[in-house]
């Protein structure tokens, strides 16, 4: 007589040999393993059927619909074009879920056909032979009496899960959704020490379709529609008709609980408290439990499945075969608590209306050409209705039809109108967009990055926590703030920059696609999966890129620089129209990664970039403290959260803007005396004149009349100084006179250096140029000194006073400089490139290569305008107080200029940084 041992294979022929067998070390591994393998299968469900080059990311993000996946094994036999796949989730129940889900697995368009993963169960005790097959293995008695160590193997499955046949009719397809991926799924995020910690995990995750799987057990059939929402009067009705069932549906739809949706989604109090019960400590492990405490949660990533899923009941009866895809941070990997839904309802591929399902059109009175009072609506009578009535059609059907959408309302739009509505029970606000794949695609990339490098998770999470804090970022409907979306690419962007770069660019990305281009409104949006882009190189930790990114940004000039999202790079912002595709500029300027001529940020205003740069530069001196051994104990995030500004950081209030004391305007700034800083023979000449601050103001003064006149070479006229030194005009131009002349005080006495004649002198342009510059087609020709006319008047043109006269504002000051600023070339623009150029010659940094830079772009690059493409009248003043000096810089004119904004930043920012060759 003998036993089989099916876990270790073998038989066993005495109750000696039994006791010790089961005993023994060898049985119990194989026993171990064996449930091992049995829990992974029981977690698991086998999927077939997709398409050909189906990745595995694209599983992973529609399976994740059902719960957290954990992993992926394709068909090992053809790894090209794999013909099944297990799906590994985490925990059983998400494959419970899975596999009773009671309509069709829809991915890429294609059928799935999903079923329970195959696992040969074994006794987990040995029994007779004659007992096998007879389901005796639960039951028997191990010879010689003794009960079996271990109770029969337990049916980990309800057959009837098994079934996948769901009602007819069109389905929410979250494939359609390349971004749908829930936060769990991200791979790691916090380093590797905390990679599988997950404390938003709770067995109760799905208590929905827990509570749904227990009626089935009590009886209900494998058709009852768990997990779908109610639709009150039509739906009922309509669920009676179709299955018989609607009793069934309205018991067991779905709770959703109500989320409270608060501003900030955790206080800095309780998150000090999360803290507090961490045993490990340091900026990382802060970053980690941060971004767990206000991601959003599994709870709400449930009741957002169920909202597409009314919306889905709703809008098929009227547009069958619509989709329903979620895009934005709900589904890109970076949702915070309590944040908005964005949809995206795709009509594009509406399937045939069958008449049997009439159901009457609500009236729109901008469809009414349609002449249909029943629907469903085809893709024929789509094309002809307008974005923004198709938006109305659906308010008016969501209204009709959908009372748990309550606050509905139209933000129309000829591009991109949105019916925007709150869902009732869970308090979630929801946009509704109708023609927006390209949100979809960028929702994908982004989350194709924050897969890419477990860096990139938490950085974005602590920046959009501190962001909101601080008021700059997250507040869409407050409108002059940065969208989480900027700040999401702002974090893209560093991560790019920073050397070696963590993520690629996404030109790169694009690059690696290869032959398949997905062509969107004429954007080429391709790029390719996480798992296809080589790894980085970088291996700083988070507190280091975190540190980085604030010191980044806190560099960044806003007003000179923009972003360019797709190739990784600035540009500068006056040089926005030689941009391969222009676009249009603003105070922050950011090009979307794949609409080329959207600037994302143009809705930023002066104040919030301000506001933006104030805080980059106070988080930066905060984070920069972390790298001082002296801290090494004592740092934290919380530094970033707190209202303190740490000493030395050039604060500049918004209200006051006070720099050194003194109230700035918004096209002013100063230039100050350093002492310190100043090279001792010029010191020394400064002293002899009695008042070195006066004198360093007079020098200073003349300094910047050079560098603008000379160095960037605009024409500069002098209305006004008390500075006696001549001021020399190096070069007289032809062009016609127009545009603006400040009018001038009728008292006011220039000085001898006003236009100062020295184009008999040959000035540096001319030794740069050989001497040709006289003969070149795009050389100015000297012309006469205009005369003066009356007040306001000038070159026979009606006089347009550019501003109110300010000669009151400056004449009592120490030194003042008053003079008219023209601009006929763009030497501001690709100079970065021919500066490169002229010190891989042996130029080195000083304002002769500066100057020698201008006369290249000016006589050889760039054609000079006709007309002045901006001008300004320019005060600089002195304003001394004991032994402190300042120059202060005022322009004036019509700000209505197209560049003047960026020009008068970059003359700021150029001067700031000449005053080192100041001598
Ligand atoms: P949000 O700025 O709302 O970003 O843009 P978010 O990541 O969803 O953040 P919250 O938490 O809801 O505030 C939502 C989506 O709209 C698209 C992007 O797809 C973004 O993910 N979008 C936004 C654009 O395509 N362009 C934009 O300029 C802004």
């Amino acid at each position: 007589m003998f036993v089989i041992c099916e876990i270790c294979d073998i038989t066993i022929n005495t109750a000696e040999e039994y006791d010790r067998h089961v005993g023994g070390k060898r049985h119990i591994n194989q026993l171990n393993y064996y449930r091992e393998k049995k829990q992974h299968a029981a977690c698991s469900v086998f999927v077939k059927g997709f398409p050909p080059k189906t990745t595995e990311w694209e599983l992973k993000v529609y399976f994740n619909n059902f719960g957290p996946v954990d992993k992926i094994i394709f068909d090992k036999k053809d790894e090209r074009f794999p013909q099944y796949a297990i799906v590994e989730f985490k925990y059983e129940q998400a494959a419970n879920n899975c596999l009773s889900f009671t309509h069709p697995h829809i991915l890429n368009s294609t059928k799935l056909n999903v079923r329970k993963r195959d696992f040969k169960e074994l006794s987990e005790t040995p029994y007779f032979p004659w007992q096998k097959g007879q389901g005796q293995q639960h039951s028997w008695t191990r010879p010689g009496g003794v009960q079996p160590p271990h109770g029969g193997p337990q049916h980990q499955y309800d057959p009837s899960w098994d079934t996948q046949a769901g009602p007819g009719g069109m389905y929410y397809d979250p494939s359609g959704d390349p971004g749908y991926e829930p936060h769990w799924q991200m791979d790691g995020g916090y380093g590797s020490n905390m990679r599988n910690f997950d404390p938003s995990y709770d067995p109760n995750v799905y208590p929905d379709f827990q509570a749904n799987q227990q009626g089935q057990g009590q009886g209900q059939g494998p058709q009852g529609q768990r997990g779908m929402p109610s639709l009150p009067g039509k739906k009922k009705k309509r669920k009676k008709k179709k299955k018989g069932d609607g009793e069934q549906v309205q018991k067991d739809q779905p709770k959703i609980k109500r989320e409270d949706v608060i501003d900030l989604p955790i206080t800095v109090e309780d998150f000090l408290k999360e803290m507090m019960s961490q045993t490990q400590k340091g900026i990382q492990t802060e970053m980690g439990v941060l971004a767990d405490a206000i991601q959003v949660t599994s709870q709400e990533l449930q009741s957002r499945y169920i909202i597409c899923k009314l919306l889905e009941e709703v809008l098929t009866m009227f547009f069958p075969g619509v989709s329903i895809n979620q895009f934005g941070s709900s589904v890109n990997g970076f949702g915070i608590k309590g944040c908005d839904m964005d949809v995206y309802i795709d009509l594009t591929n509406l399937g045939i209306p069958c008449r049997s399902q009439a159901i009457e059109l609500p009236y729109v009175r901008d469809i009414r050409f349609l002449k249909k009072q029943r629907g469903p609506l085809g893709h024929d009578d789509m094309i002809k209705i307008l974005p923004v009535d198709k938006a109305k059609l659906i308010l008016r059907i969501l209204t009709d039809h959908a009372p748990a959408c309550t606050e509905l309302t139209l933000i129309p739009s000829n591009r991109c109108p949105i019916v925007r509505f709150t869902h009732q029970d869970s308090g979630i606000k929801c946009d509704l967009s109708i023609d927006n794949k390209l949100a979809l695609q960028n929702t994908r990339l982004l989350q194709t990055l924050s897969l890419y490098d477990a860096r990139v998770r938490p950085l974005v999470y602590v920046v959009r926590y501190w962001a909101k804090l601080k008021g700059i970022a997250g507040n869409p409907r407050a409108l002059p703030c940065l969208s989480n979306y900027a700040l999401t690419l702002m974090v893209c962007y560093y991560l790019q920059s920073v050397r070696p770069k963590v993520l690629p660019t996404v030109q790169e990305m694009a690059d690696l696609a290869g032959h398949q281009r997905t062509i969107i409104n004429k954007w080429d949006c391709s790029f390719v999966a996480a798992q296809f882009i080589p790894p980085t190189m970088n291996s700083q930790t988070t507190e280091e890129l975190l540190a980085g990114f604030f010191s980044f940004f806190a560099e960044f000039d806003f007003h000179t620089s923009g972003i360019l999202m797709r190739t990784g790079q600035s540009f500068i912002v006056a040089e926005a129209s030689n941009l391969g595709i222009p676009m249009k500029t603003g105070m922050v300027n950011i090009q979307d990664p794949f609409v080329l001529d959207h600037n994302i940020t143009l809705n930023i205003n002066e104040k919030t970039r301000q506001l933006i740069s104030m805080e980059f530069r106070v988080a930066a001196a905060k984070a920069a403290k972390w790298s001082k051994p002296e801290n090494a104990n004592s740092k934290t995030i919380l530094d970033l959260f707190t209202e303190d500004v740490p000493e030395g950081v050039e604060f500049t209030d918004l209200t006051s803007k006070t720099t050194s004391g003194i109230q700035l305007g918004d096209y002013q700034f100063t230039l100050e005396l350093k002492i310190d800083n100043l090279d001792q023979g010029l010191l020394h000449s400064l002293r002899k004149t009695g008042n070195v601050q006066v004198a360093w103001c007079k020098r200073m003064c003349t300094f910047v009349y050079g560098i603008l006149e000379r160095v960037l070479m605009f024409d500069v006229e002098i209305n006004k100084t008390n500075i006696t030194d001549p001021l020399p005009k190096t070069r007289y131009y032809n062009h016609k006179e127009k545009g603006m002349k400040r009018s001038k005080s009728p008292d006011s006495q220039e000085t001898d250096s006003k236009r100062t004649k020295t184009d008999t002198e040959p000035g540096p342009s001319d030794a740069a140029n050989g001497g040709e510059k006289a003969t070149t087609e795009e050389a100015p020709v000297p012309v006469e000194e205009p005369t003066p006319g009356p007040a306001g008047a000038e070159g026979g043109q009606e006089a347009e006073p550019m501003d109110e006269d300010t000669t009151a504002d400056y004449e009592d000051a120490d030194v003042y400089l008053d003079m008219d600023i023209k601009i006929f070339c763009r030497t501001w623009a690709e100079r970065k490139k021919f500066m490169s150029a002229f010190k891989e010659r042996g130029y080195t940094d000083s304002s002769e290569l500066e100057q020698a830079v201008s006369e290249r772009l000016y006589y050889d690059h760039f054609k000079t305008a006709r007309n002045p493409i901006v001008e300004y009248n320019f005060i600089v003043k002195s304003i001394v107080k004991g032994s402190n000096a300042v120059l202060l810089f005022t322009a004036l004119g019509d700000k209505e200029q197209k560049e003047f904004y960026c020009v008068f930043h970059y003359i700021k920012k150029f001067l700031a940084k000449m005053e080192k060759h100041f001598s």
